[in-house]
C-alpha cells in the first residue's frame, strides 16, 4: 500500500497524496472549469482518458461531475496508481474508473487503453529538466521527478500525446491538456499538426495561459 502521507483538496474534494504523486495544483482545476463549460451534457455517457492520472485530481473530479461517464486513466508510476485507486475508492467513482499501468515512453502504449474516447485529458511533466533543481525547494527535493521532468525543452510528452492523440479520440471528441508557463502556444501546434481544431487557451486565474483545447 502507497504511503499516504495526507490529504489536499482540489474542486472541493479530498485527494489523498503521497511522495509517490504531484500535490493537486490550483492551476489544474482549470482543466476542469474547460471540461465542463465545453462538455455541457452533464448525464452523458462520456468516455474519459487521463495520461498520468498521478493522484487522480483530474480524471476522478471529472467522474463526479459526470455522472455516467466512465474514465481511464494510466500511469507509469505503480505508487502513484496505488493512489489513484484509493482517491478513485473513497470518491465513490471506483467502479466508473479503470487505472492501468502505461508508459507513453514504450511502444504500442496506446494501443492497449480500450479506447476511442470522448475527451483526453493530460497534465504531464513539463519542467525543463535542467530546471528542476533550481526550483522552490519543496517542488524540486518533494514531487516525484518523474511527475516533472518535461525533458531537454519541458515539451517532450506533449509531442508523444499529441502523436497519438487522434488514434484515441473520436471525431467531435476533445483533448484539453495542462501547459506550463509559455507553452501553450507550441502545444497548441503540436495538436493543430495532429488534425485537430485548437481554440483558444484557457487561462488560469494568474492570467496564465493553462490549458489547451482542441477538437477532433
Ligand atoms: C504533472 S503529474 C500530474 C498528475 C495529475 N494528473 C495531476 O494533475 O495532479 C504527471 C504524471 O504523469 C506521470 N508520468 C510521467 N511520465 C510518464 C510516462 N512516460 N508515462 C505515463 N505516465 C507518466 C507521472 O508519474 C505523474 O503522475
Amino acid at each position: 500500500m502507497a504511503y499516504i502521507l495526507g490529504e489536499r483538496e482540489f474542486w472541493g474534494l479530498p485527494f489523498r497524496v503521497s511522495p509517490a504523486v504531484l500535490v493537486p495544483r490550483p492551476d489544474s482545476e482549470t482543466l476542469i472549469e474547460a471540461a465542463l463549460a465545453l462538455m455541457p451534457a452533464r448525464t452523458g455517457p462520456w468516455r474519459i482518458l487521463d495520461l498520468g492520472v498521478g493522484s487522480g485530481c483530474l480524471l476522478l473530479t471529472l467522474l463526479r461531475e459526470f455522472p455516467n461517464a466512465r474514465g481511464v486513466g494510466i500511469d507509469a508510476s505503480a505508487e502513484a496508481l496505488e493512489v489513484a485507486r484509493a482517491n478513485a475508492d473513497a470518491l465513490g467513482v471506483g467502479s466508473r474508473s479503470t487505472l492501468l499501468a502505461g508508459d507513453w515512453r514504450q511502444p504500442a502504449w496506446a494501443e492497449r487503453l480500450g479506447g476511442p474516447f470522448d475527451l483526453l485529458v493530460s497534465n504531464p511533466p513539463y519542467i525543463e529538466a535542467a530546471a528542476i533543481d533550481g526550483l522552490m525547494p519543496d517542488v524540486a527535493r518533494f514531487e516525484p521527478r518523474l511527475a516533472l521532468d518535461g525533458g531537454p525543452d519541458g515539451l517532450v510528452a506533449y509531442r508523444t500525446i499529441a502523436a497519438a492523440a487522434a488514434g484515441l479520440v473520436v471525431p467531435g471528441g476533445r483533448v484539453l491538456v495542462e501547459a506550463g508557463d509559455g507553452q501553450a502556444a507550441e502545444i497548441s501546434t503540436f495538436i493543430r499538426s495532429a488534425g485537430f481544431a485548437v481554440e483558444a487557451p484557457w487561462k488560469d486565474l494568474g492570467g496564465i495561459d493553462r490549458v489547451v483545447s482542441a477538437t477532433h
